[in-house]
């Protein structure tokens, strides 16, 4: 089997093993989905028909049903969906989910040309694609499907953030020495085996350049962590004080474009016209 289908199994199996983990990260990572909603209020459209590619165990999904879109909900995790399906039932909204689909964002074919009224890739799934030639087939997948004008998110993961990591939090240190990491440095290419599946971690102006390729209109990249990128206790108690909380959430806010903030933060994301 050539490599990057070896990655994509064991990605498939990773998440497979890590269903209700999927679930639950946005309460750990609930700046990550704060923000992400924050920016989705700001650049949906009011209704339409949106596609959550890549939208695992249907947070984003069941979220914007209950606001009133029509969503289609594609993964390539079989057991996310079987979860997700379950949510969406359980929270009333299947009205509003119109298919759940099993498939790749490298092939959309599924989908007719400029189908939707925006598109979503949400949290990582094209940092998951393991090949450069493919991440670029994705970005072309995700901009064929929306309708011209409407809005792309697309978030993947940070290749700074994660170094920053490796470096300052303690139970990250020693791999450091690892065999990886040199050429993670280099390229953002982490095949796993420790702890974390293979992805792809971004630069700033590669995750731009995929954009500019697809001649986006109005692209803009924001932060989805920021300085809270590594959310230890100290964040947590900050998050109690509420008066200071407010203070640091609304600086936070106002400086979410700034490149200098978006390279240090885990997840950026992308957001722009067809
Ligand atoms: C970190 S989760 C993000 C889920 C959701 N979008 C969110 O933000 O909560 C990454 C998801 O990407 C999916 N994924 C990985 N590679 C993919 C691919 N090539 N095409 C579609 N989905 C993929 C995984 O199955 C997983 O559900």
């Amino acid at each position: 089997m050539e490599k990057h289908a070896q990655l994509h199994k064991l990605i498939v199996e990773n998440y497979t093993r890590a269903v209700r983990k999927e679930w639950k990260r946005h309460e750990k990572h609930d700046i990550e989905y704060k923000t992400t909603l924050y920016l989705l209020q700001r650049y949906l459209p009011k209704t339409g028909l949106i596609l959550d590619a890549g939208g695992g165990p249907g947070r984003y999904t069941i979220e914007l049903a209950k606001r009133g879109y029509k969503i289609i909900l594609l993964d390539t995790t079989q057991a996310n969906l079987n979860f997700a399906k379950r949510r969406i039932h359980r929270k009333g909204v299947e009205n509003n989910v119109l298919d759940i689909v099993n498939g790749r964002i490298e092939d959309l074919s599924m989908f007719e040309d400029k189908k939707f009224d925006a598109v979503l890739c949400l949290g990582g799934p094209l940092s998951h694609v393991m090949d450069a030639k493919l991440r670029k087939k994705a970005v072309s997948e995700l901009f064929r499907v929306a309708k011209d004008n409407a809005p792309i998110f697309v978030s993947v993961m940070s290749r700074i953030a994660s170094i920053c990591r490796l470096t300052i939090d303690p139970k990250f240190q020693r791999e450091l020495a690892a065999p990886y990491f040199k050429n993670f440095v280099l390229n953002g290419d982490y095949e796993g085996g420790y702890g974390f599946t293979a992805f792809h971690g971004f630069l700033q102006e590669e995750f731009r350049a995929l954009f500019q390729k697809q001649r986006a209109k109005n692209l803009r990249i924001f932060a989805l962590e920021g300085f809270f990128y590594i959310r230890g206790k100290s964040t947590e108690q900050l998050q109690k004080k509420k008066k200071l909380w407010d203070i640091a959430w609304k600086t936070y806010l106002s400086l979410l474009e700034r490149p200098d903030v978006v390279g240090v933060s885990d997840h950026f994301i992308a957001i722009s016209k067809k």
